[in-house]
């Protein structure tokens, strides 16, 4: 048998949703991860510090006896400034970037990236300590919005040198490549970036619960990601980006986008990591560059994991996870907090 133990595992790119919903999905995540960076993205976006304690709350009840830390995000709006994020620093880990209109409920987000508008809101950040998640695709072709996002995030980086900006669920070798340009950029990768190419989306019968933004891309990128993450690159970290649709939403005509991996993402990482004979590396993606990067200190959690398969369940609620009703190779043994 082998196994490996997992010391405060961490998720930084996570959407638990709300209500009957939250309810289903936090208490998978909860169990596993240590901790996890908690999306902003609600009807309606979480923009002020009433809504992120009452939505905080709402995540702590859920997850219930698990020893878990909701990191939590604010939504961005160009609006913020120094006076309003002071007395919020203490209770937020970082603050959301949508483009508007570019994904799940971001309706509400940027229009135009002009750097002069967006300065007060980003000085205040880099003053205050406090990170800039950003979803870095532009309205262009689908496959291109990533690449086309990149000078953005340069951009940014350049301006505001002491802002810490993370280019969330990467999904092009172009993207890795800023990361060595620029020392405040850093990423996160999904589990399902790491696992499938668009072929796998749209190249035999079209599979909804694969389909998400950014949509996956080419094997030479799922390549390049897998290189980052196998070898832990101190710059990236895991973010699983669960997004969780019910299951009308997903086999609709309008298929939401969103793949929900959060119920098997530690036992397929480990297997994918063990695949590649890279076990001991899986440590540091998974939860040591997100204490490096964000300066956080998890709850203890110790989660060990073997290569004993797992069915996994067609449905969790309305939901349906990666690999539903498929065995995987690998199980979460016990976990300890
Ligand atoms: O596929 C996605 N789903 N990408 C996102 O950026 C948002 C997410 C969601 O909230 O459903
Ligand atoms: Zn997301």
């Amino acid at each position: 048998m082998t196994e490996v133990i997992l010391h405060e595992p961490l998720d930084m790119h996570l959407h638990l949703r709300d209500g009957d919903m939250l309810r289903t999905v936090a208490p998978l995540s909860a169990r596993s991860f240590s901790g996890a960076l908690i999306m902003p993205n609600l009807v309606p976006p979480i923009t002020d510090g009433e809504m992120l304690r009452a939505y905080r709350h709402r995540i702590l009840e859920a997850a219930g006896e698990n020893c878990f830390k909701p990191y939590m995000t604010l939504f961005f709006k160009p609006e913020y400034d120094f006076d309003f994020l002071a007395p919020l620093a203490e209770e937020i880990t970082a603050i959301k970037l949508y483009p508007a209109g570019i994904t799940t409920n971001s309706e509400g987000g940027v229009s135009g990236f002009d750097v002069e508008t967006l300065r007060p809101a980003l000085e205040a950040m880099s003053e205050l300590g406090i990170p800039l998640c950003i979803h870095g695709e532009t309205g262009g072709f689908v496959l291109d919005r990533e690449r086309e996002f990149v000078p953005i995030y340069e951009e940014l980086a350049v301006a505001f040198p002491e802002l810490s900006i993370v280019m969330e669920h990467i999904t092009d070798a172009v993207s890795l490549e800023a990361l060595e340009r620029h020392p405040n950029l850093y990423a996160t990768i999904t589990l399902h970036h790491l696992l499938i190419t668009l072929d796998d989306v749209v190249g035999g019968m079209l599979q909804p619960h694969l389909f998400c933004k950014p949509i996956a891309k080419r094997p030479e990128d799922r390549q390049a990601l897998l290189h980052a993450a196998l070898n832990a690159h101190p710059k990236v970290m895991f973010g699983s980006d669960s997004a969780p649709h019910p299951r009308h939403a997903k086999e609709a005509p309008g298929c939401a986008a969103g793949v929900f991996t959060a119920p098997v993402a530690l036992p397929v990482l480990a297997e994918l990591f063990a695949r590649h004979g890279k076990l001991e590396k899986l440590q540091h993606f998974v939860s040591t560059n997100a204490r490096e990067i964000y300066q956080i200190d998890p709850p203890v959690k110790k989660v060990r994991l073997v290569d004993t398969p797992m069915q996994v369940p067609e449905k969790y609620g309305e939901v349906v996870p990666l690999f539903a009703g498929r065995e995987i190779g690998w199980s979460i043994a016990d976990v300890e907090c």
